[in-house]
């Protein structure tokens, strides 16, 4: 039907046309996976480990192993040593803590798989948000009620910035459970309570989202400074330095 030439000619546009297409289906794939974004996302961890039954059945509290969370910008998962304050003793032989045990007396550390990662160019400190009594609710659900801990907020930009503009919408004030300072005596917890804010103050015309609270300093460093939670910042500077 066709001359012989023009058949060819199809066939080789075909030939390099399908690859290439392939590899550009391949790249854009990948390109629109937000890894950041992935809310659900659940790895494989190396041990079974539990927040449903160490957090929801026994009431650990979240600081006793998410230790520097109320002080530095990361809240590391625990080292070895804190699962082995409970496992010498209990289920001590179980087949489900031979990789803790391994770890133990080696001190290489377990290779627990990150869940929550924010790219590099994105800044996030943790204490500043707990010490304005934030819960971990807040931001990755009810961890205690996982029995593997799944993402929960998508952690784009509009979702910071979606809780710096109306806090109040968004926070869920520090529970018991989080063991964070919360400036709440001891069974006065309202679980219906409002975070308050603090007084919000313009620095000049607001140009570009530039915003100052009223966020008194550290007295002393290492120690959180009791305060009810004002504004986050909106100034680009704040999270890409
Ligand atoms: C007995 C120790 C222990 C307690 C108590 C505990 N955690 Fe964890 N947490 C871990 C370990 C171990 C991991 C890593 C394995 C995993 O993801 O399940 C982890 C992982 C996490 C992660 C995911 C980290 C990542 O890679 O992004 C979050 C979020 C988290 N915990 C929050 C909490 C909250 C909130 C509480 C309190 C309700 C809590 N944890 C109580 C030990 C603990
Ligand atoms: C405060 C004490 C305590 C700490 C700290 C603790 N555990 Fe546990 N863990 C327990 C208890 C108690 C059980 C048994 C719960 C049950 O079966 O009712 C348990 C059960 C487990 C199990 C299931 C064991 C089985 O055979 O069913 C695993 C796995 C486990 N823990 C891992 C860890 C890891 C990993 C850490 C450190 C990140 C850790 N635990 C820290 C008290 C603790
Ligand atoms: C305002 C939101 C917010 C609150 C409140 C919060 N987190 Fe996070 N958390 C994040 C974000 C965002 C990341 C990812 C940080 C990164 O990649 O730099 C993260 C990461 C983590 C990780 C992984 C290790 C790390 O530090 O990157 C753990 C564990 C964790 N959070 C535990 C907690 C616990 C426990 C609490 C409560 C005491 C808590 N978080 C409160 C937003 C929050
Ligand atoms: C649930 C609400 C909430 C979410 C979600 C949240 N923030 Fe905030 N953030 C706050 C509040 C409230 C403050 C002011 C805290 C205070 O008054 O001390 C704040 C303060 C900050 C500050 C200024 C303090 C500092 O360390 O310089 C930065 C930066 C910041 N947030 C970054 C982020 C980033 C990045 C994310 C998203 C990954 C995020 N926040 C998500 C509520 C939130
Ligand atoms: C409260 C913290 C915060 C503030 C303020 C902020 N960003 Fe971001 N930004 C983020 C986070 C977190 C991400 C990563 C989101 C992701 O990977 O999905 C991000 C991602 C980005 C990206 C990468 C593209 C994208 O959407 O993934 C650009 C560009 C960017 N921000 C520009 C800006 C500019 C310009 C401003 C000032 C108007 C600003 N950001 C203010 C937290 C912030």
């Amino acid at each position: 039907m066709f001359t012989k030439e023009f058949d060819t000619r199809v066939k080789t546009t075909v030939k390099i046309i399908l690859p290439v297409a392939g590899v550009v289906a391949v790249l854009l794939i990948l390109g629109f996976r937000n890894t950041v974004t992935d809310v659900g996302y659940r790895p494989q961890q190396p041990v079974p480990f539990s927040h449903k039954i160490h957090a929801g059945q026994l009431g650990v509290k979240c600081v006793y192993c998410h230790t520097s969370v109320e002080t530095s910008a990361h809240s590391p998962v625990p080292s070895t040593s804190t699962c082995m304050n409970c496992h010498t003793l209990v289920k001590s032989d179980s087949p489900k803590l031979k990789l803790v045990r391994e770890s133990y007396e080696t001190g290489k550390p377990i290779e627990w798989q990150r869940i929550h990662k924010l790219p590099d160019y994105a800044h996030f400190n943790h204490s500043r948000h707990i010490r304005a009594q934030i819960d971990c609710s807040s931001c990755h659900g009810k961890v205690e009620e996982m029995g593997v801990v799944a993402q929960n907020k998508p952690l784009s930009m509009g979702w910071c910035i979606d809780c710096h503009r109306n806090p109040t919408e968004f926070i869920i004030p520090a529970r018991p459970i989080s063991g964070i300072f919360t400036g709440v005596k001891a069974g006065k917890y309202d679980p219906n309570a409002k975070a308050t804010l603090a007084q919000v103050k313009a620095l000049t015309e607001p140009q570009f989202g530039q915003w100052e609270t009223e966020i008194p300093k550290n007295e002393v460093p290492g120690i959180p400074v009791p305060k009810h939670p004002g504004y986050g910042p909106e100034n680009c500077s704040s999270c890409h330095h």
